[in-house]
C-alpha cells in the first residue's frame, strides 16, 4: 500500500493556485467572497447586524468591491466592548482555538478559529514561509512568542503545512537560542527583528560567528522595522531577510509577505483579506498608491468575521510584482498611533532608525524617550554604540553629528545619548518598545 499523503508533504516550491491568478481572477473571487463574509457576519454576529442597520446598508448592498466602502469600519474599541466572546459568528462550541491580543491596558482582545479557519491560517503561512525563501524538508526555527499571541503558534502551523521540521523554541532565553541555532543547524529562522539583533548579540556573547550560522532565511514581523534594519541583518547573518505582516484580529501573521526574489514590499493574500486604504481624518477610501490607514476586511473567516477593521497601520498599495494577481503593500512605517508630534513636527520612530543605522558605530538598539521640561516637550534618542567602536571613538562628536542628521532630514532638535554595548533596554521575547513616554498625564 502507497501513502499518498507523503507526496504532498514534501512536494517542492510550486505556487498555490491563488498565487497563479490573474488580477481579474483574483477580484471575481472577492466579490464572491466578500458578498458571503458580509452575509456571515450581518446574520451571526449582533453587533454586526446593529451596526450595519444603523448605517442603513445591507450585505445584499455589495455589488461591486467599491461598494464595501458603504459599510461601517470596525474600531479595536468594538472588539473591547464585546470581550471575551461577542463578536464570535459560531457557537463556542465550534471554536478550535482562542488567541489574544495584549493591549497596553485592560483587557485583552480575544479572537476565535474554527477548524477550517486554522487550516486557512497555516496555508497562508505556509505561502508565506514559502514565498521567503524557505522549502518542504528545510529547519525552521521559531522564536516568535509561543501563546495567547499569535506569532509562535502561527509559524508554527505554517511551517509543519509547507513540510518543515519545526524548532519551537518561543522567544527568550538568548544563550540557548544561540547554542540550538549552532547545535541544530537551522536553515531559517522566524522572529520579530529586534530579538534577532538580541540573538546576533548573543553570538557575539559565546563567540560565534553570526555570519557562519546555518540560517539562510529570516522571516522578521510583528513590529515596525526599516531596510536599513534588514541591510544590517542581512550582513550580520549572511541571509535573506524578508517581512511578514498579521494582526491578530485579521488572523495572525501571514495576512501579507514580502517575496524573497523581489524583496519590494509584502504581497497581501488577497484570497483571504480584502485591503483599503482610508484617509486616517475623514474614512475617505484613498486611491491605490495614496499613503493612509491600512482596512481589512476577512473573506472566508468562519468564527471570527472582520468587516473594514482599522489596523491604525500606515502605508499604501501598489500592484502585484512577484504575484501579479495580488497588491502589494509597502513596508510599514509606523502605525498612527505611534507617531510623535514633537513640537509640532510629526515623526516616526523608522525615520530615526534609519538615521542611525547610516552610521556604521550604531547596533539597532534604540528607544526614544519623551520628556516635557516646563511647557515644552522634549525628545531624547537613546541609541547604542557597537563593542569595539565604544572604547575609541569620540562620543560627544558622534551625538552632535547625529544630531544634526535629525535636525536636517526631520526637522527637529532632539537630544542624543550614546550608549555603550547591552545599555540599551532589549525586547526579551516579543515586539521591542521604541517609545517611552515619561510626559505628565494630564
Ligand atoms: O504581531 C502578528 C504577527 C506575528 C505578525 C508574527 C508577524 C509576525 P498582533 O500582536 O495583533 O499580531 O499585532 C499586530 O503588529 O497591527 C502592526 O502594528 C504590527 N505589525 C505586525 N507585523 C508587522 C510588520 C502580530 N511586518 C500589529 N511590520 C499590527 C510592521 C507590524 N508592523
Amino acid at each position: 500500500m502507497t501513502m499518498p499523503a507523503m507526496g504532498a508533504r514534501l512536494g517542492g516550491g510550486a505556487l498555490d493556485d491563488a498565487e497563479r491568478a490573474s488580477r481579474d481572477q483574483i477580484m471575481a473571487l472577492q466579490r464572491e467572497r466578500l458578498a458571503w463574509s458580509l452575509r456571515h457576519a450581518y446574520e451571526n454576529v449582533p453587533f454586526y447586524k446593529r451596526k450595519f442597520d444603523e448605517a442603513g446598508v445591507h450585505p445584499s448592498d455589495l455589488r461591486e468591491l467599491d461598494d464595501l466602502a458603504k459599510f461601517p469600519f470596525t474600531l479595536k474599541t468594538d472588539l473591547r466592548d464585546n470581550y471575551p466572546f461577542n463578536m464570535f459568528a459560531v457557537p463556542r462550541e465550534r471554536l478550535a482555538r482562542v488567541h489574544g491580543s495584549s493591549g497596553t491596558t485592560g483587557k485583552p482582545i480575544v479572537v476565535g478559529y474554527t477548524q477550517a479557519d486554522i487550516d486557512m491560517w497555516a496555508d497562508v503561512m505556509a505561502r508565506s514561509i514559502r514565498a521567503a525563501g524557505v522549502r518542504p524538508g528545510m529547519m525552521v526555527h521559531v522564536a516568535y512568542g509561543y501563546g495567547l499571541f499569535t506569532g509562535g503558534l502561527g509559524a508554527h502551523y505554517g511551517a509543519e503545512r509547507l513540510g518543515c521540521t519545526v524548532v519551537p523554541m518561543s522567544g527568550g532565553m538568548t544563550e540557548r537560542q544561540v547554542q540550538l541555532i549552532n547545535d541544530f543547524k537551522p536553515d531559517a529562522i522566524m522572529v520579530t527583528p529586534s530579538y534577532m539583533l538580541a540573538l546576533q548579540d548573543g553570538f557575539a556573547k559565546a563567540g560565534l560567528e553570526a555570519r557562519e550560522s546555518s540560517l539562510k532565511f529570516g522571516i522578521f514581523g510583528a513590529e515596525p522595522w526599516t531596510n536599513a534594519m534588514r541591510g544590517e541583518i542581512e550582513r550580520a547573518f549572511a541571509l535573506d531577510a524578508t517581512d511578514i505582516y498579521g494582526l491578530s484580529e485579521v488572523i495572525g501573521p501571514g495576512v501579507a509577505q514580502e517575496c524573497v526574489e523581489t524583496k519590494d514590499g509584502l504581497h497581501i493574500w488577497e484570497d483571504h483579506f480584502y485591503p483599503e486604504i482610508i484617509d486616517p481624518v475623514t474614512g475617505a477610501v484613498l486611491p491605490e498608491g495614496e499613503k493612509g490607514e491600512l482596512v481589512f476586511t476577512s473573506l472566508t473567516k468562519e468564527a471570527f468575521p472582520i468587516i473594514r477593521y482599522r489596523t491604525r497601520d500606515l502605508t499604501r498599495l501598489m500592484a502585484g510584482t512577484a504575484r501579479p494577481g495580488m497588491r502589494r503593500m509597502e513596508k510599514i512605517t509606523g502605525r498612527s498611533d505611534d507617531m510623535i508630534i514633537l513640537r509640532g513636527v510629526n515623526l516616526f520612530p523608522s525615520q530615526i532608525e534609519e538615521i542611525l543605522l547610516a552610521q556604521d558605530f550604531c547596533s539597532g538598539h534604540y528607544q526614544l524617550e519623551l520628556t516635557r521640561e516646563g511647557r515644552m516637550d522634549e525628545l531624547t534618542v537613546h541609541a547604542e554604540v557597537m563593542g569595539p567602536a565604544y572604547d575609541t571613538m569620540d562620543l560627544a562628536g558622534a551625538e552632535r553629528r547625529i544630531l544634526k542628521r535629525i535636525k536636517d532630514s526631520i526637522g527637529v532638535t532632539t537630544r542624543v545619548v550614546l550608549h555603550g554595548p547591552g545599555e540599551v533596554e532589549r525586547s526579551l521575547t516579543g515586539k521591542a518598545k521604541r517609545i517611552v513616554d515619561r510626559r505628565p498625564k494630564e
